[in-house]
């Protein structure tokens, strides 16, 4: 979408619909003097949270009615409630008016009109910082989008290794160092947890490095690992049919963190920072992992598979492990990891499991700013009596069959790639996104319908702002 800046709205094009924002307005088109107006109702007690869905909502109304250009104030979307410096405003509208015009349409055979988009944004009354801020936020949606698109694929055309190609195609002209395994080299690193996994499908699994060294040689980086299933059906504990559907979309983690790393990168942040996503299909065959099997994961602890649908965490096992190769100063998994997570939450947060109260905060309130939000849940040790192995270390499922809390039950289990292996020495700061809750959009969010390529505004910000 191009965004032009005008001093002022008076002698538009007819073809411009102008928008007017105000608490006693109802979110109607009018047409006066061959002139469209939108009259767009704020609420009269505005907060950041009503601002994103407020500013999106310019484009849904612009497309009800195939308005090819919008024009507006930007001091209209100023809010004495809401403190934000008119970078910050910039930031937030750029990125949510690109957010909101996106679709999916790889697959559709255009009308002959065309698709149906908002070519054209037209400012007024826009100041300096303003503008800066609109540039960056659209740098910022073009990463997001392209992660929703990622996840939107169908399955059979983004399996592990099509995967790894679009992570090498994204930051092709970028200083970003992409390494990918395949099963052999996954072989030699012991990496029996991944493999596991991905064993059942004809598609190869892959394991995908990307590593972005924007910052002093010495400085420790942040390690990002992404979830990378690119199709989950459950394996031999088959998901029943309405379980199936969107499970093209559980690699949306790896994807999220594939276009960090370009974010980053073409940001030029002065930051060291790695992505690493283990991406295998899920699939039952002769060849699949069956219940009852014990892997060795690449740690050395073993694994007893009580269910093959809980491949998410098997999988992010190998990968923390791998983590820990970069003394990282902090690490943080981005998975669809639970169905429980959205019993708990509904679909509009992500769950945020830590020990860290600083980084735990810190993160809540980046979400808050972004639009991604997040609520803790448990961490606790005693869950891990939920997960004790029979014949195995750790169990993969609940251990009484029960699915009760299954969202810390899965993050405990993870916790036990992370931690120190031996006395003495320190485990590294370690956060789990558990972003099942938030991998799809909802009705009302003034967004089109299927992947959201959350979180990479919040992992964006918490890269640039706080480490
Ligand atoms: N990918 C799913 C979780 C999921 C569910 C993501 C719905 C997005 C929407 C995950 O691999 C899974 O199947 N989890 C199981 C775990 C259970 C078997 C312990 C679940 O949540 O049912
Ligand atoms: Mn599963
Ligand atoms: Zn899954």
């Amino acid at each position: 979408m191009k965004i032009s800046f005008k001093n002022n709205l008076k002698n538009m094009e007819k073809e411009v619909l102008f928008v007017s924002v105000g608490p006693k307005n109802k979110d109607e088109i009018v047409k006066e003097n061959g002139v469209r107006t939108l009259y767009l109702k704020c609420d009269e007690k505005m907060n950041l949270r009503k601002l994103f869905l407020l500013v999106r909502k310019m484009i849904i109304m612009a497309k009800g009615v195939k308005s090819e250009k919008l024009g507006f104030n930007f001091s209209d979307f100023k809010f004495k409630s809401i403190k934000l410096s008119d970078e910050e405003l910039g930031e937030l509208i750029g990125s949510q008016l690109d957010f909101a015009n996106y679709e999916f349409v790889e697959y559709k055979t255009p009308t002959e009109e065309g698709f149906n988009f908002v070519k054209e944004v037209i400012i007024s009354a826009c100041p300096e910082h303003g503008r800066r801020g609109i540039l960056k936020g659209q740098i910022i949606a073009e990463e997001v989008n392209k992660t929703r698109s990622l996840a939107n694929t169908p399955g059979g055309d983004m399996t592990p290794q099509i995967l790894a190609r679009k992570a090498k195609e994204v930051v092709k002209n970028l200083p970003v160092k992409v390494t990918i395994l395949g099963e052999k080299e996954m072989k030699k690193q012991n990496m029996r947890a991944i493999l596991s996994v991905g064993r059942g499908s004809d598609e190869e699994s892959k394991f995908i490095i990307m590593e972005y060294f924007g910052g002093k040689k010495n400085e420790k980086p942040i390690v990002l690992v992404g979830k990378g299933v690119t199709f989950d059906t459950g394996g031999i504990n088959l998901k029943p049919s309405n379980g199936l559907a969107g499970m093209n979309m559980d690699m949306s983690g790896g994807a999220a963190v594939i276009h960090t790393l370009a974010l980053v990168a073409k940001m030029k942040l002065k930051k060291n920072v790695i992505g690493l996503i283990p991406s295998i299909e899920n699939m039952p065959s002769g060849k699949s992992y069956r219940p009852g099997d014990v892997i060795r994961s690449m740690s050395g602890k073993t694994i007893e598979v009580l269910n093959t649908d809980a491949e998410g965490r098997i999988i992010l096992a190998d990968a923390l492990t791998y983590s820990q190769k970069y003394n990282p100063e902090v690490v943080i998994d981005i998975a669809t990891l639970t169905g429980a997570v959205l019993i708990a939450l509904g679909e509009r947060a992500s769950g945020i499991f830590t020990e860290d109260d600083k980084l735990s905060k810190m993160m809540e309130k980046i979400g808050e700013e972004t639009g991604e939000y997040l609520w803790r849940l448990p961490l606790w040790e005693e869950y891990e009596n939920d997960i004790k192995g029979t014949l195995g270390d750790w169990a993969n499922a609940n251990n009484k069959g029960n699915s009760y809390g299954g969202a810390s039950v899965a993050a405990v289990f993870l916790h036990q790639f992370i931690k120190a292996k031996a006395e003495g020495e320190k485990a590294p700061k370690w956060v789990h996104l558990d972003i099942a809750s938030r991998m799809t959009s909802i009705v009302g969010e003034n967004l089109s319908q299927g992947a959201l390529g959350s979180p990479v505004r919040l992992l964006y910000r918490f890269i640039e702002k706080n480490y």
